[in-house]
């Protein structure tokens, strides 16, 4: 079993019967819904979910998980997703697969929430991963000169094929280093700054927006809360 595979499993077993679930995106959050769809089989395990992707809505349901949309579900019991980088603070970067508006409508309507990771994730100081902001097409280079001004370093995300990157919203990725802007450390006064700018959707800092952290490496897995 590999590291992500390890913590995706261990989160699984927080899911109790009866429970409404949010299910996050990316490849570690695959193996937790892998592992929940084992369970719904072979223990016959009563939940609903919550996807916070295509990606993950359509492995769900060719797991036979029962899926709910996010309007029929919004107070769920856990959310259990993974993360970019997270400090010993809790403070965490999302997003690098793009879900991160769905994934923080569904973290922010759960009573308790788990992040799932490779130890390799867990950072001193979180900003090396950068941070994604997802923003409106129309209009986004106002954003990005916005950002510029304010000292970030904004870039449009792209695909392999050189198109640009949509999300699951059909909106754009900017990906931002921010070591260098106005706000020095402060992870909150940035996030405000972009969440108060025109065509700003949402942005990767999770802050104050995880119970507990399973991630897994070398040794094996850790438990943080
Ligand atoms: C997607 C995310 C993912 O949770 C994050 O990128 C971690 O992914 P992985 O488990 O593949 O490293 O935020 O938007």
């Amino acid at each position: 079993m590999n590291e992500k595979q390890m913590a995706g499993y261990e989160a699984a077993k927080y899911v109790k019967d009866g429970m409404l679930v949010g299910i996050g995106t990316g490849s570690t959050a695959y193996y937790l819904i892998e592992k929940l769809g084992q369970r719904v089989k072979e223990e016959g395990l009563n939940i609903k979910c919550v996807s916070t992707s295509d990606a993950s809505t359509e492995q769900a349901k060719s797991l036979g998980i029962p899926l709910l949309d996010t309007n029929d579900a919004p107070e769920l019991d856990i959310c259990i997703d993974g993360v970019d980088e997270v400090d010993p603070q809790f403070n965490g970067i999302k997003g690098g697969g793009g879900a991160l508006f769905r994934e923080k409508i569904v973290a922010r309507s759960a009573k308790y929430n788990i992040w799932v990771c490779h130890s390799a994730k867990l950072v001193e100081e979180i900003g090396d991963f950068g941070l994604p902001v997802e923003v409106l097409p129309f209009g986004y280079k106002h954003v990005v000169k916005k950002m510029e001004d304010a000292g970030f370093e904004p870039v449009l995300r792209m695909n392999k094929d050189g198109s640009i990157y949509e999300t699951n919203n059909h909106n754009y990725i900017l990906d931002t280093k921010y070591t260098n802007s106005k706000f020095g450390k402060d992870y909150a006064a940035m996030e405000a700054f972009l969440k108060g700018t025109l065509g700003v959707l949402e942005t990767g800092f999770f802050l104050n927006c995880t119970d507990l952290i399973i991630s897994a490496g070398a040794d094996g897995i850790t438990t943080i809360e």
